[in-house]
C-alpha cells in the first residue's frame, strides 16, 4: 500500500505563499531556556534498543533541568503519520515530516531526541541538513541482526520471517548503516548506562550555553 498523501495525485507544491518573519526569534527562545538545541538521532534495527536509550538519555537531561522532546518511531506512527506505510518512500515521508517536526521544536529552544529505524542514509543526511551544522549528532544504535531478532520484543521478527510482515527492515528491506555517525553505541557489548554515558558526554559540550 502506497502512503496516502492529501496531495498524492497532483504532487502539488503550494504557490504564493510568502514567509513571515516574527519578533520573537529562535535566539531569544535560546536564551530564555537557557540551552542549545541539539538534535539526537537515533538511527538502528527494530529491538536494537532505541526506545529504551532514548528513554533513558531523556530522563537523564529532565533531571538536569533541560528541556527535552522525544519523538519515537511506533509513537508517532500512531498520530501525525499514522497515513503512512513501511515501503521506502513511506518511511522516506516518515523521516521528512519528522525532521521538520524536529526543527520546529529546536526552533522552540528544545533539545529532540529521536527514535526511529531511518534506514536510508539520504534521509538521514536529508535531516542533517535541515539544521545547522554541529547540531545533528547521529547515533548509530548498532547491534547484530541475530541478536534483535533473538530478543524479539514485540515479536515483528518472527512475523517478518514468516512472511506476515513485508518490507521488514533487516530481513526483507535494508538497512544502511551510518558511515560517520557522530556516536556509535554497542548495545549487545554495552549496558544501558554506558551508552547513555557516551551519548551524553558528547552531547553536553553541544547544549550548555
Ligand atoms: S522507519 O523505517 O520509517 O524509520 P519507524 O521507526 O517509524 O520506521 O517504525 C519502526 C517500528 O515500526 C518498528 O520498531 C516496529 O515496531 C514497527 N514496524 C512495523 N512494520 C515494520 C516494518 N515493515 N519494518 C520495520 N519496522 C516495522
Amino acid at each position: 500500500m502506497q502512503p496516502d498523501f492529501p496531495n498524492k495525485s497532483k504532487r502539488m507544491k503550494s504557490t504564493h505563499i510568502v514567509k513571515q518573519d516574527y519578533k520573537i526569534t529562535r535566539k531569544d527562545r535560546i536564551k530564555l531556556l537557557g540551552q542549545n538545541p541539539v538534535l539526537i538521532w537515533l538511527t538502528g534495527l527494530s529491538g536494537s534498543g532505541k526506545s529504551t536509550i532514548a528513554d533513558k538519555l531523556e530522563q537523564e537531561l529532565h533531571v538536569k533541568g533541560y528541556k527535552t522532546y522525544l519523538l519515537d518511531g511506533d509513537n508517532i506512527r500512531h498520530g501525525l503519520n499514522n497515513n503512512i506505510d513501511f515501503t521506502e518512500e513511506g518511511r522516506r515521508e516518515n523521516i521528512r515530516r519528522i525532521g521538520e517536526v524536529a526543527k520546529l521544536f529546536m526552533d522552540a529552544g528544545i533539545i529532540v531526541i529521536t527514535a526511529f529505524i531511518s534506514p536510508f542514509k539520504e534521509d538521514r543526511d536529508r535531516v542533517r541538513a535541515l539544521v545547522s551544522e554541529g547540531e545533528f549528532i547521529e547515533v548509530h544504535v548498532n547491534c547484530p541482526l541475530a541478536i534483535c531478532e533473538q530478543r524479539d520484543v514485540k515479536g515483528l521478527y518472527a512475523k517478518a520471517r514468516k512472511g506476515e510482515i513485508p518490507n521488514f527492515t533487516g530481513i526483507s528491506s535494508p538497512f544502511e548503516a551510518p558511515e560517520s555517525a557522530e556516536i556509535t553505541v554497542k548495545t549487545a557489548e554495552n549496558s544501558l548506562e554506558e551508552c547513555v554515558t557516551q551519548i551524553l558526554d558528547y552531547s553536553f559540550i553541544r547544549i550548555k550555553p
